[in-house]
């Protein structure tokens, strides 16, 4: 028999039962792409008897994670369980016994993953973390390795399925939030608690992930300005259409002279750039690179063999080096631990972007002037101006698109107009981005 390399792995739910089943399917192709064998010796789940979508013999079921930590045979574990204290501590524990560690756990490597790199380091161990963003995009191996030579200029991405499964529904089907909500749940598209896909949190993991690994740089995901998408009605939907653009949750970072700007928030862009057609749960990644230019990557961010996918490429990187007799031919977070330091985020008052506006106002004599003037006195630039509808009591809508405006004088100029007495509620403020995306 040739050379088999020995895995435990920790949590055998859906993506779980894929690399065991991937592990399976292709189990010839790896090996001999790997010049070894990928052997699962044992896996460790709290619910070991209900079938699952693979089988597997029983001597490898186990309740008991001692079972893998300590046999010295395994020499790489997969972590699947999720969450974050019972993950991390058997991580930590996984390293101090000098075991590889693979992880899909976004959650708990944008919390932790300072702490649980520094270990890595010093314990001279490798952290595989592909299927941690946009699950079978390869986009750790793009930025630690591909476009190692650029300067990574901007990134534009939509990185939550649930979200984009819901605008995409709403954009296309024309149904309010709730509803497109309700049935992705009922399907199973959306999590019982969606707070995490819609409030934009999830996003806000994988995108200080791909920060950290695009600028070699520390980031607490706590400081990336977040929006999610549970505000979004159908009326800035049908306005956005006619203004030509599409809303989509995006995560952009964009490399500034002296910091970094980062946020997540509904933005509205170009209906003919590329990422507006990414539809349904997929996601997609757009980077400029100051060398490469765009580079676009597209792919299912979640889902039981697309994870899976990109959880056997650790493995197979891993294994690669073992087999060399080296140990991270590749830094853990693209430039050696000791060589990284903290982001400097720029704040997100001082961004400079485009603005869309509905204000909701009273149909007077002079409602528009009264509005241009505070935007004018505010150095805001107004690029185009829809009102529709006549009522002679009550509210209709004014929408106004800006030129490239601060955002702190569109708070402060908002805050202004909402008070103004022919303005009945707050106005709804979207961000625009088009010539960027180029
Ligand atoms: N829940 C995520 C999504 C997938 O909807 O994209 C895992 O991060």
């Amino acid at each position: 028999m040739g050379k088999q390399i020995f895995i435990g792995l920790v949590g055998f739910g859906t993506i779980g039962s894929g690399l065991v089943k991937l592990l399976q399917d292709n189990v010839d192709l790896i090996e001999r792409r790997l010049g070894a064998r990928l052997v699962i010796k044992k896996i460790v789940d709290l619910d070991i008897t209900t079938p699952r979508k693979v089988s597997v013999s029983k001597d490898l079921l186990t309740t008991d994670i001692a079972d893998i930590l300590e046999d010295p045979e395994i020499s790489i574990v997969v972590e699947l369980m999720g969450g974050y204290e019972n993950a991390k501590t058997f991580i930590l524990n996984a390293m101090h016994r000098k075991k590889h560690v693979v992880t899909a756990n976004k959650a708990l490597l944008a919390t932790y993953g300072n702490e649980l790199f520094t270990v890595a380091d010093k314990e001279q161990i490798n952290v595989g973390f592909e299927a941690s963003v946009g699950g079978t995009i390869p986009i750790i191996k793009t930025l630690k390795e591909s476009l190692v030579a650029n300067n990574i200029i901007s990134i534009f991405g939509i990185m939550n399925g649930t979200s984009n499964y819901i605008l995409t529904k709403m954009t296309d089907e024309n149904l309010p939030f709730d509803q497109v909500l309700k049935e992705a749940q009922i399907l199973g598209f959306a999590e019982a608690d969606p707070t995490f896909d819609i409030e934009g949190i999830d996003t806000a993991h994988k995108l200080a992930l791909t920060l950290s690994l695009s600028y070699g740089k520390r980031v607490k995901m706590e400081d990336i300005y977040m929006e999610g998408i549970s505000g979004i009605s159908l009326q800035d939907i049908e306005f956005a259409k006619e203004l030509g653009y599409k809303i989509k949750l995006l995560a952009i970072a964009l490399q500034k002279r002296d910091a970094i700007e980062a946020r997540i928030h509904p933005t509205m862009i170009p209906f003919d750039h590329i990422l507006s057609t990414v539809g349904g749960n997929y996601n997609a990644f757009h980077f400029i690179g100051d060398a490469s230019g765009s580079v676009f990557l597209y792919g299912q961010g979640a889902g039981m063999m697309p994870t899976a996918s990109s959880v056997v490429c650790d493995l197979v990187d891993i294994a690669r080096d073992m087999m060399k007799n080296i140990v991270r031919r590749v830094p853990l977070r693209s430039i050696p631990e000791d060589k990284i330091d903290d982001i400097n985020l720029l704040p997100m008052e001082e961004i400079v972007t485009s603005y869309y506006f509905r204000f909701s106002a009273y149909d007077r004599p002079g409602v528009l002037s009264k509005i241009a003037g505070i935007l004018g006195n505010n150095s805001i630039s107004i690029a185009a101006v829809i009102q529709k509808g006549r009522k002679e009591v009550g509210l209709v809508p004014v929408v106004m698109t800006t030129h490239p405006s601060k955002e702190r004088n569109v708070r402060k100029a908002l805050k202004e107009i909402d008070k103004l007495d022919v303005v009945g509620d707050k106005t709804i403020l979207f961000r625009i981005e088009d010539e960027r995306l180029k």
